[in-house]
């Protein structure tokens, strides 16, 4: 066990049914020795989720820890990333010092982040600022684990396919559940044109095979009529989000939740937005390999 700057163990601890873990002990302020560091990145591979209880971070802190792991994305919306720290992405109904936290009404929506960019993210830091004391939850499937209890004849069927991603397809799945919001996002559909990734991808670093299935951004499979397109995509996604492959994170402000979007889909929960506030800073680490061999 690697010892942190400060002479204090970090430890790790199952939380969910397949994946995830809690670890308490990392240092996030100030050195990381690259041993620590890495053994941070063996638990990322290995649980696909991390959750960092009680930190105090500010945004700073935040952009510091995250870029140890790559470069940041700056996000698509670029309105909605804090004036000072263009990285930082802001999630909820919160609008302080030129800042607007971007307000999605929490329908499910699975997705791993920025799949519609070329080499999407590798992983993303989210940071609980605000949380209301109900709802708001983030709850992540186990994309790795929902591939491998796949029966043969489907993992064969999806195996090589390919799915578009499109800004495009996700600006009117916002619009359908938000239809009182601006097309404000129209000018990145530009910037962002369709791209092609596998359905079902490898990861880098593990060889683990996982669902890379995003409703709500997939345009359609390739070479699939949309009706067939549609239907795969349904059944895949009812599968890996079955409760046997979901782990749920109930927010204390305070909160570090590092996901590995190589392995795991994500998605947000409703919360009472006209009674509570909700903000949360992510950071979004870069991909840094081409997209993935078929
Ligand atoms: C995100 C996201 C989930 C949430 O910001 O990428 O999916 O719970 N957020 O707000
Ligand atoms: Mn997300």
């Amino acid at each position: 066990m690697n010892m942190a700057a400060d002479g204090m163990a970090v430890t790790v601890r199952q939380i969910g049914p397949t994946f995830g873990a809690e670890v308490s002990g990392m240092p996030i302020h100030g050195d990381v020795t690259p041993e620590a560091l890495m053994q941070f990145v063996s638990f990322l591979h290995r649980y696909r989720v991390l959750v960092l209880p009680g930190l105090a971070l500010q945004p700073a802190d935040l952009v510091a820890f995250s870029r140890r792991f790559g470069p940041l994305e700056i996000h698509s919306r670029f309105e909605n990333t804090l004036p000072d720290h263009r990285e930082v992405f802001c999630v909820g109904n919160v609008e302080r010092d030129g800042m607007k936290a971007s307000f999605s009404r929490g329908v499910e929506q699975w997705h791993a982040d920025s799949s519609y960019r070329e080499v999407p993210s590798d992983a993303s830091l989210f940071y609980g600022e605000v949380v209301p004391p109900e709802g708001g939850d983030t709850l992540f499937c186990d994309a790795t684990a929902a591939y491998r209890a796949l029966d043969a004849a489907t993992r064969q069927r999806i195996d090589g396919l390919h799915a578009i991603h499109s800004l495009e397809t996700l600006r009117l799945w916002g619009l359908r559940h938000n239809p009182d919001r601006s097309g404000a996002v129209d000018r990145q559909a530009t910037e962002f044109p369709p791209v092609r990734q596998p359905l079902v991808r490898v990861h880098p670093a593990t060889g683990a095979k996982s669902l890379y299935v995003c409703p709500a951004v997939i345009s359609h499979i390739e070479g699939m009529a949309p009706d067939e397109s549609a239907a795969l995509l349904d059944m895949l996604i009812a599968h890996a989000t079955h409760p046997r492959f979901v782990y749920r994170h109930c927010w204390q402000q305070g909160d570090l939740v590092m996901w590995d979007n190589r392995a795991v889909l994500h998605t947000a929960s409703l919360f009472d937005h006209a009674r509570y506030q909700r903000l949360m800073y992510r950071t979004t680490v870069a991909g840094n390999a081409p997209a993935l061999a078929d």
